[in-house]
């Protein structure tokens, strides 16, 4: 058998993106309930007032230099697809049995900050919100599924945007510790695996979604990923004070990328590319310092970080048990004039000759996942979690409810297939793969409903309509196939044309 006994296969949503409720339960709101819906040809916006009363709205990955005193909050001629998403606030017995069905051995999920501290700033946390999640968890455990917890998934309580713009200021750290010793205390026995940030490296495309900043300003920019490293770093030790059995991750998009050309300079530039985008995000969560590639560029673009005394001590205490990771799709960078690009996961790249991609133009590359799997260990041999992977699709229910997906079993199932020959064949230690968006949730980067990544359909649609009521896809049966055998029977391959 390729995968451990013990492997974690499962799904991965979100609150932000699934939850819903978003306004019961004594949640305040977070920086995505301003988020209005979009396309990929018409990005979703946020909106916001200014002192005179005027509105306003500003792209989530543009927003930069805002008016003195602007305020976020929500216009009535807009649909904010987050507010009620696909509403696992109402329906988690119903879809943690669904997951049961299937076979989880784990659930990825993440707890909405402000549904605990509703403005981030609270002393005491907010006893409802604490509630909920031990209903939720207590489900789980019916069904032998080992919850795994993002502290922070893209949803900071606005209130620390409008208090003091989030992550640009320190204080933040000790609300965000504040957060996690209460979720830790109070989830003892409950939950083992935790991951502090989700995606942190997304901080690259703009301050916004990943740590609330309405900024793009270099200079702030690095000293929130500074916070959060600290954050993160002075996290991992609590929780291990707090139970020496929890184990926490990082969580970093991964963006492998390929030189366009055996051109030494494409390959340098892919180097740099590796580097900044997914390595040096890595490189401090594992190792417990700042490479030098990135002290180095912060010098020539006269960056400087406020490090306070005994800080770079706590970076290296506080270096995590295992590293996670999405993986959607691979990216090409070169040096000769571009020629075509594509889309992908926060980023774009250059179009490979050699890959197909998936309707939202994201390049579908299962070799590319051996690929990093091997990178990644190399690098710091640690154990790793593949906490995404999937395809976002336009899928069509018929009357009777089915869903054929098979373009979606064929995508899992070539990445699979990759993950176990990286274990088989390359001896990589992985923990766990938790396919993302399990059950059909909103997207993250376009706001939509019809770019759907799950087993189970989810009858709610981008004009807001629907009666959120669940149905089995193709991929359902596959997929429970798949945890059942540990990752054994992946079904026929396609039949080759
Ligand atoms: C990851 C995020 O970037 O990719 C998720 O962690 C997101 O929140 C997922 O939903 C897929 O991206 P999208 O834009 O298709 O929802």
């Amino acid at each position: 058998m390729a995968f451990r006994k013990d492997f974690l296969w499962g799904g991965a949503t979100a609150a932000n993106q699934y939850e819903g409720g978003w306004n019961e339960g004594g949640r305040g709101p977070s920086i995505d309930d301003v988020l209005t819906g979009g396309t990929k040809d018409s990005p979703r916006v946020l909106t916001y007032v200014l002192p005179d009363g005027s509105k306003h709205t500003t792209t989530m990955f543009g927003v930069n230099n805002l008016p003195e005193g602007a305020h976020f909050t929500q216009f009535d001629e807009y649909l904010y697809p987050n507010h009620e998403a696909t509403d696992f606030y109402h329906h988690y017995k119903e879809d943690i049995a669904l997951m049961g069905e299937m076979g989880f051995k784990c659930f990825r999920l993440s707890i909405s900050w402000s549904r605990i501290f509703p403005t981030g700033m609270e002393e005491q946390p907010n006893e409802e919100g604490l509630t909920f999640y031990d209903a939720v968890f207590d489900e789980c455990k019916k069904y032998g599924i080992e919850p795994l917890v993002t502290i922070s998934h893209y949803e900071t309580p606005l209130g620390l945007t409008h208090a003091w713009n989030s992550w640009a200021d320190r204080r933040t750290i000790d609300c965000y510790l504040r957060y996690c010793k209460a979720i830790f205390e109070r989830y003892k026995g409950k939950v083992k695996y935790w991951l502090t940030f989700n995606e942190i490296n997304c901080i690259n495309h703009g301050g916004w979604m990943e740590a609330g900043v309405p900024s793009a300003d270099p200079q702030i920019l690095a000293n929130a990923t500074y916070y959060q490293f600290v954050a993160s770093a002075k996290a991992v030790q609590m929780a291990h004070e707090i139970d020496p059995n929890y184990q926490v991750g990082c969580m970093i998009a991964f963006m492998q990328s390929y030189p366009e050309t055996c051109n030494p300079a494409d390959n340098l530039l892919n180097v740099q590319a590796m580097n900044n985008g997914s390595y040096f995000y890595m490189d401090v969560h594992a190792r417990g310092y700042y490479p030098n590639y990135k002290l180095k560029e912060y010098e020539r673009k006269g960056i400087t970080l406020d490090i306070q005394p005994g800080e770079l001590d706590e970076l290296k205490k506080g270096v995590v048990d295992f590293i996670s990771f999405s993986y959607y799709m691979t990216l090409v960078v070169g040096t000769a004039p571009e020629k075509e690009t594509t889309a992908g996961n926060m980023s774009f790249g250059r179009k490979n000759p050699y890959l197909k991609a998936s309707d939202w133009g994201w390049q579908i590359d299962p070799t590319g996942l051996r690929i990093a799997l091997n990178n990644i260990y190399d690098r710091y041999q640690k154990p790793m979690f593949v906490v995404e992977n999937g395809l976002g699709a336009l899928d069509t229910k018929e009357e009777d409810g089915s869903v054929h997906d098979t373009y979606r079993i064929d995508y899992l199932r070539d990445h699979i297939k990759a993950m176990k020959d990286a274990v088989e064949l390359d001896g990589v230690d992985l923990m766990g793969y938790t396919m993302w968006g399990c059950i059909d949730l909103v997207s993250a980067s376009t706001g939509e409903m019809r770019k759907r990544y799950g087993f189970v359909f989810v009858d709610k649609y981008d004009d807001g309509t629907g009666d959120m009521s669940r149905s089995r896809k193709d991929s359902f049966y596959w997929y429970k196939k798949v945890c059942e055998s540990n990752g054994e029977d992946l079904g026929a391959e396609p039949a080759q044309p």
